[in-house]
């Protein structure tokens, strides 16, 4: 058996990556115009991370204004969005990579000054986070999280359709598929986990029902793009954003087996280390085992993300365990990160106050390696 190596070529789903290191979906809040538009400088960014035969994920990007939770946040269901994320399409291929955008509706994790005439967040069920955190308005202030409203079942068919149709805006600005968030505590989790889902109708109770809506968005997604350029996001060990389940494992590896049997281009699985602290890459062994359980529920190909450093990630490729991986912080400050890898170099340092909002500064300025040398 030869091993596989993170530099060399593999197939997920239609796409034929010529290596394996993944921009990871970043949230920058940077699309500050009107209407929630990517613009110019969006652009350039993600130029910036493209490669030949390189997959970029997009931060993720709201399917209608409903779905929106934070400021500058872009969306994907109107005209003008569309032609935004031409600038940002157009901007990749122009290198020969690929570029997925993740499809987003955070439910709960929301403010109503974000989404006025909506009135409040809705979620699966009337529970808000309880895990002390805040949540970001209109205009930038971390406040305490509104109680959200559960959805009516009968208001369901139309967060199918709100996906379905952010597919197709996906499709007419140029992506190459997308990958839909069913992660880290927004609402296709928030229906998932038990924690936040206390139905008592065909969405919630078992685990069956409370797979049902991302399973639905999934098959409304992939009949307007096909199954080759569909992924999906899963946080099977996620806390964040005040999330819980009684039975990670049974209900993770239904899901899984459902998304297998679906043939849809990839699951991006971000793994337990991403919840320990920044740096920390130790890991519960008994997580580890987990792993190998969901690694075999799900047979397509496997995205991994989640406190990667090269070495880990050569090994989670060597391993077979993963077929590519997702960087997230190193990514975001090294713009040539799949070839400062390739060749061993030194890494950037990523500046955690200039994640999230603001403009060129943490954002188009990290240096490639040429820039560093010369
Ligand atoms: C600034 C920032 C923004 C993020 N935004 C998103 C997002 O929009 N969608 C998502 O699925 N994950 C998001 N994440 C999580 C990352 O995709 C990734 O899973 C996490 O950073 C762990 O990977 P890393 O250790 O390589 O950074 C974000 C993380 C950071 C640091």
């Amino acid at each position: 058996m030869t091993t596989s190596s993170l530099f060399s070529s593999v197939s997920v789903g239609e796409l034929d990556l010529a290596h394996r290191v993944v921009l990871a979906p970043l949230t920058r809040l940077r699309s500050t115009q009107p209407g929630d538009v990517p613009n110019a400088l969006n652009a350039a960014y993600y130029k910036q991370r493209a490669s030949k035969g390189g997959l970029l994920i997009t931060e993720a990007t709201q399917i209608s204004l409903q779905g929106k939770g934070y400021p500058a946040a872009p969306g994907i269901y109107t005209p003008a969005q569309i032609e935004g994320w031409k600038l940002v399409t157009e901007a990749v291929h122009s290198k020969g990579g690929y570029v997925f955008a993740q499809l987003w509706h955070v439910g709960r994790i929301s403010h109503s000054s974000l989404h006025p005439d909506l009135g409040l967040p809705v979620s699966a069920s009337a529970i808000a986070p309880a895990d002390g955190s805040k949540v970001l308005t209109a205009s930038f202030q971390q406040v305490e999280f509104e109680t959200p409203r559960a959805l009516e079942a009968a208001e369901l068919p139309g967060i199918v359709e709100d996906y379905r149709h952010a597919a197709e805006c996906s499709q007419a600005a140029g992506f190459d598929g997308v990958e839909i968030h069913g992660a880290n505590g927004y609402l296709l989790d928030q229906f998932l986990e038990d924690g936040t889902n206390q139905r008592t109708d065909q969405y919630g109770g078992s685990i069956e029902n409370r797979a049902r809506l991302l399973l639905e968005v999934v098959d409304a997604v992939v009949g307007v793009l096909g199954k080759g350029r569909v992924g999906i996001r899963l946080s099977p060990y996620g806390k964040f954003n005040g999330m819980g389940d009684s039975n990670p494992v049974a209900l993770f590896t239904h899901v899984l087996e459902q998304l297998s049997a679906r043939g849809v281009a990839y699951v991006h699985l971000v793994e337990p280390r991403a919840v320990n602290a920044e740096g920390d890459t130790s890991i519960d062994p008994a997580l580890l085992e987990t792993a190998k359980v969901y690694r075999k529920a799900f047979r397509g190909a496997l995205i991994s993300a989640g406190g990667y450093n090269r070495e880990l990630a050569v090994q989670a490729v060597a391993s077979g365990y993963a077929d590519a991986v997702a960087f997230g912080r190193h990514f975001l400050a090294n713009p040539d990160l799949p070839e400062r890898l390739r060749v061993g170099a030194e890494l950037n340092k990523y500046d955690r106050s200039t994640f999230y909002g603001g403009g060129e500064e943490g954002y188009t300025d990290y240096p490639a390696l040429q820039e560093v040398t010369a």
